[in-house]
């Protein structure tokens, strides 16, 4: 029996290529991982609402410990994900105790705390962290928002500067972690513009941003060059960052209705593998200013979009239910070995 192809070798020399994973696939065996990837995400274990569920100071490492060091026994890089989300976040970080909210002071104390804790926990085994995730919403008119900030609590209580502060104590917990910005529809050119505003102001503030992650939550009707995406990634590239596509996957739904694994037919599979392809290759063109690519999720059957946002059918990513290898895989394989 052939050994199956690997896509972290296949694409060795131009980028990383790596998942979100879950606990279990990796204590119930990492044989695939380790075999397809050499990054990984924690897709949920690393964010505060898992590790700090408790309360202030009240950690419970034992799951993302067990994910990280697993990985890193097999030579697989971590991502860490995320630092400051306005969800899964932990109420009591702007909770006054009374049933209001704290003082600006005490959450900006408790935001330095949380991360220099969790970042100094991971130094030296996490080697980036997304230290804020979707922070802007320009694009988004249903969203509540001042001035293209989504209006969290991290904005309503700190104001727009918890971003730099965010930075500024992860980079403090850890000088030589890669700190990154990640944000989902960067192909967005007011999100482009609000994201390119930030990395020159931490710049011109001497505080470090080193990347920008696009989550990159696709559908098959997604324009197949992702011209604009690049253009992007060149812009963010020239201000002297790397980019990391973070979050991909590519669900089946466009303008037709797939609610059964049947409707997920050999042209649709087809027409996914297509536009996996045409990302990558896009990477691969700007393998100078990508340096990892991950999907959010392995198998289908895992992924997020079976739940959102409602339980439904959907075959976003590489493998199937069954974990085996989709056109997508083979496709991309084959565009690897050809880069
Ligand atoms: O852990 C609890 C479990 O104890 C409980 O029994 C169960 C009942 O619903 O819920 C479990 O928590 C769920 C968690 O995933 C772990 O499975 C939450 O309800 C569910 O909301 C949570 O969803 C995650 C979502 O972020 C939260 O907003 C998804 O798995 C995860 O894929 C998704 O990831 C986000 C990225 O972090 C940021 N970018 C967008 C992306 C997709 O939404």
């Amino acid at each position: 029996q052939t050994q199956p192809e690997s896509l972290a070798q296949a694409w060795q020399g131009i980028f990383k290529v790596g998942a979100a994973i879950s606990p279990g696939q990796v204590m119930y065996g990492g044989t695939l991982i380790e075999q397809q990837f050499n990054i990984i995400v924690a897709e949920n274990a690393m964010k505060a609402g898992s590790l700090a569920r408790a309360g202030e100071g009240q950690y419970d490492f034992t799951t993302a410990d067990a994910m990280v060091d697993w990985a890193l026994a097999h030579k697989v890089a971590v991502r860490g994900h995320t630092l400051v989300w306005h969800n899964q976040s932990v109420d009591w970080m702007f909770d006054d105790g009374h049933g209001g909210t704290a003082k600006r002071e005490v959450v900006v104390a408790r935001l330095r705390k949380y991360i220099h804790d969790v970042v100094g926990h991971f130094r030296g085994r996490v080697f980036a962290w997304d230290v804020v995730n979707e922070a802007f919403v320009p694009d988004e008119p249903g969203t509540e928002q001042v001035k293209g900030w989504r209006s969290s609590a991290f904005y309503q209580v700190i104001g727009p500067e918890f971003i730099a502060l965010a930075f500024q104590f992860a980079h403090e917990a850890d000088p030589q972690a890669l700190l990154f910005y990640n944000d989902y529809s960067t192909e967005h050119p007011a999100k482009h513009q609000m994201i390119l505003a930030l990395i020159r102001d931490l710049q011109a503030k001497g505080i470090p941003i080193h990347g920008i992650g696009h989550q990159s939550h696709y559908t098959i009707a997604q324009p197949a060059d992702f011209k604009v995406l690049e253009q992007h990634i060149v812009d963010i590239g020239k201000l002297g960052l790397t980019n990391h596509i973070t979050e991909l996957d590519i669900s089946l739904h466009r303008d037709i209705k797939v609610s059964s694994a049947d409707d997920a037919t050999p042209e649709l599979l087809a027409l996914q593998a297509q536009r996996y392809s045409d990302l990558f290759a896009m990477c691969a063109r700007q393998r100078d200013k990508v340096s990892a690519v991950l999907t959010w999720g392995i198998s289908d059957a895992g992924s997020w979009l079976r739940q959102w946002p409602q339980a439904r059918f959907d075959a976003p990513l590489l493998f199937d239910d069954d974990m085996e290898p989709k056109p997508a895989f083979d496709a991309l394989i084959k565009l690897g070995k050809a880069s």
